[in-house]
């Protein structure tokens, strides 16, 4: 299909897997998917009392309505329904929209989701991005959690003049710069790369230091999943060992919203967090934006 090889791709991204969405599956499947396993999981009052839902996607199934109002009727929600773009870190924002939604007391339960169908998106004759992005889905409900357990910190930023370094059109034709907009992902990598080591650090840093951390605290660094180099980058950075640090973009690929969620279930799954531990979240993306967060892990 493409100039490329296994080799190039292990050692320049650390992927060796990546999922595809079948040609009749959409954001708002593998989101529904997301949320039936939430249930299988913790029973069928899972979803009592979730009155938002949030998915966070760059990959909506339509630009009206919100997939988010898909999910609302499928699972008969008596729930208001918003998506959320943000690019990578949409799904960082989105607990941080739903611990506002919860702490004013406007929400009992929220329904976050990060759902992605990006490779309907990518031009499978580009090799720079088509070898990257995989399909995937994950959802949490945010709720209240006594004292010492929930979100402790988040950190949300965005430097637009970055826009040009990564984008896909939609309606518009260009950028107010007049840069034209890309018809599939365009993506300058080294800038993406570089910006994307600078700002793991400092979001990680910041958020660490508004939660009244230590990196010395942190039991599990879950970063979004781009690229091995860029996790290696910032593990190196924060002097975490190896074992403190989720790696699935071997497994997956970049996710985008999902990559975070997927990081998690995949933690969870293999007995990687316990109630107690401190988790530091961190992600980056088109915008550009980024997003860290330190949460400590509920009962
Ligand atoms: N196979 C073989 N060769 C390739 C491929 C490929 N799949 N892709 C690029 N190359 C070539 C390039 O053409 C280039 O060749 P040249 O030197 O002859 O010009 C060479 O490999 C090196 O290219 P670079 O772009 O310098 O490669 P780099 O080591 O930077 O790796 C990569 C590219 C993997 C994209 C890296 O820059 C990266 O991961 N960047 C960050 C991307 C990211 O994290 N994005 C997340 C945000 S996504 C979102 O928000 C939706």
């Amino acid at each position: 299909m493409m100039d490329t090889t296994d080799e190039w791709i292990t050692s320049r991204t650390g992927i060796k897997r990546r999922h595809v969405a079948g040609e009749n599956e959409f954001t708002s499947d593998l989101a529904f998917r997301a949320v039936e396993d939430l249930v299988a999981r913790h029973g069928d009052d899972a979803l009592a009392g979730v009155d938002m839902v949030i998915v966070a996607t760059n990959t909506p199934d339509a630009l009206f309505p919100a997939t988010a109002a898909l999910v609302q009727d499928r699972f008969k929600l008596q729930a208001g329904a918003f998506d959320l773009l943000a690019a990578c870190p949409g799904w960082i924002y989105a607990l941080a929209m739903a611990r506002g939604l919860v702490e004013t007391g406007q929400c009992r339960r929220v329904l976050a989701i990060g759902s992605e169908a990006l490779t309907k998106i990518v031009d499978w004759k580009d090799r720079s991005t088509a070898v990257l992005f995989g399909d995937g889905a994950g959802a949490v409900i945010v709720e209240a959690v006594p004292e010492p357990f929930g979100l402790r910190s988040i950190v949300l930023g965005a430097d637009g003049s970055g826009a040009k370094d990564l984008h896909k059109r939609s309606v518009g034709r260009c950028l107010p710069n007049g840069v034209p907009l890309s018809e599939s992902v365009y993506m300058n990598g080294r800038e993406v790369f570089k910006f994307a080591v600078r700002v793991m650090n400092t979001a990680t840093l910041e958020a660490l230091d508004k939660a009244g951390m230590h990196v010395d605290d942190v039991s599990l660094f879950v970063p979004h999943q781009a690229n091995l180099r860029i996790i290696e980058a910032a593990r190196e950075r924060l002097g975490l060992a190896p074992e403190r640090v989720v790696v699935t973009v071997d497994e997956y690929g970049n996710n985008s919203t999902a990559s975070i969620p997927l990081a998690l279930k995949h933690s969870l799954d293999r007995g990687r967090i316990a109630p107690g531990d401190h988790l530091l979240l961190v992600s980056f993306g088109a915008g550009l934006t980024w997003a860290a967060a330190v949460l400590t892990w509920g009962p």
